[in-house]
């Protein structure tokens, strides 16, 4: 099977229960939810239910109907990014977002006039979170954080900022697409108006699922229209949650796999998880210093980063590097920008980019001898 080691961009191997349950429903149930009265529909209501309950569980909201079930963090930040920005508004973010945050403000920024500030940040990541008070105008709509880098890892301090941002009154964004899973997260002790989450990554579920925590009171534009499974006759978008945000005929067999996949978190415990992955992390960080010539970018300190390493050899280009070592190697990495050009402007790599581990859950100190071994046969090549 390999070596797996982009868990950043996707978790993998899932456990296998997730498969378990997409395969049941898509062979013994396959009927779908909010749009019939049979026995097997209601089997897929109540499903669909249960998820939306545990995901709340997870992230501590209590109002069910605002977890907003949406096919990927992407859609999630695109619907509360252009369903509560409009034209004129000002809004704050990070220096490390991925394009899933800011290709949407440069595209409102473009058609519709928006105005954006980058809070600007160390070379490892870090954001004081006093300064983006400073950034704060009297039309400042919106603040968006990601709550760790998908290049280096960092984490921020999300609370704090959120804090800021409910003295002011303005919503507070977070795009937990590293996080969800790993990292314990409470929308109300953390200060959070939206939670951005994707089902693929830490939360082990399968790809085409995620979701909006809405935590706040104020009217979100629906980014789509169309049919909810109620109140057919009334022409517009309904006002009420989750319909209002959730449109067309839902992903149930993801939702479905995804909550399997949140159940075997709550039962393994979100901290042994995240306890085995830096225990990974850092023997990887040690074990990644003897290969000569690299430059590994971002904190080392486990306490401040997510299970993310990004690096380069001094003589080959990250793309090379991640060549070999799945073509000769059987261990697959990601290389490139990462979907995340602003956070390697941070660190200097935005003309070469960078190669990236991302460990999960089921990553073992062994996959990472096997890494450095290979990193250092690939070195001796030169
Ligand atoms: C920080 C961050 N935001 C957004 C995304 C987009 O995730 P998805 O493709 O699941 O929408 C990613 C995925 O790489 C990410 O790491």
């Amino acid at each position: 099977m390999g070596i797996y080691l982009d868990n950043a961009a996707t978790s993998f191997p899932k456990p296998i229960q997730v498969s378990e349950a997409v395969y049941n429903f898509m062979v013994n149930i396959g009927a779908t939810s909010g749009r019939g009265a049979y026995e097997k529909a209601m089997e897929s209501d109540r499903l669909v239910y249960e998820t939306r309950k545990s995901i709340a569980s997870l992230f501590k909201q209590d109002d069910l109907k605002k977890v907003i079930f949406t096919s990927n963090v992407t859609e999630s930040l695109n619907l509360a990014i252009k369903g509560i920005l409009k034209k004129g508004n000002h809004v704050i973010t990070s220096s490390l977002e991925h394009n899933a945050v800011w290709r949407s403000l440069k595209t409102l920024e473009r058609d519709i006039g928006i105005s954006i500030s980058k809070v600007p940040c160390d070379e490892y990541g870090y954001t004081n979170p006093d300064d983006v008070e400073k950034y704060i105008k009297e039309n400042t709509a919106l603040i968006i954080f990601t709550h760790a880098s998908n290049v280096i890892g960092t984490i921020q301090p999300i609370r704090e900022i959120g804090f800021i941002a409910r003295r002011y009154k303005i919503p507070f964004l977070v795009d937990a697409a590293q996080t969800a899973g790993v990292y314990p997260i409470d929308v109300k002790k953390d200060n959070i108006d939206l939670l951005a989450f994707t089902g693929h990554k830490s939360l082990l579920g399968p790809m085409g699922t995620g979701g909006l925590i809405v935590n706040l009171d104020k009217d979100i534009s629906p980014l789509k229209s169309g049919g909810t499974g109620g109140d057919s006759s009334y022409e517009y978008q309904p006002n009420y949650f989750p319909n209002r945000l959730e449109t067309g005929t839902p992903n149930v067999g993801g939702i479905v796999g995804l909550l399997e996949a949140i159940k075997f978190i709550q039962e393994t415990g979100i901290d042994t998880i995240l306890n085995k992955e830096k225990e990974v992390l850092s023997y990887a960080l040690k074990r990644l210093e003897e290969v000569e010539d690299i430059s590994i970018y971002g904190p080392k300190d486990i306490e401040k980063i997510v299970s993310v390493i990004t690096f380069n050899l001094k003589d080959k280009s990250a793309e090379e590097v991640a060549y070999e070592l799945d073509q000769n190697y059987d261990i697959m990495i990601r290389a490139g920008l990462h979907c995340a050009p602003s956070a390697h402007n941070v660190i200097g790599t935005q003309k070469i980019g960078t190669a990236r581990i991302g460990i999960g859950y089921f990553n073992e100190k062994e996959d990472i001898d096997l890494l450095v071994d290979a990193l250092k046969k690939i070195n001796n090549q030169n």
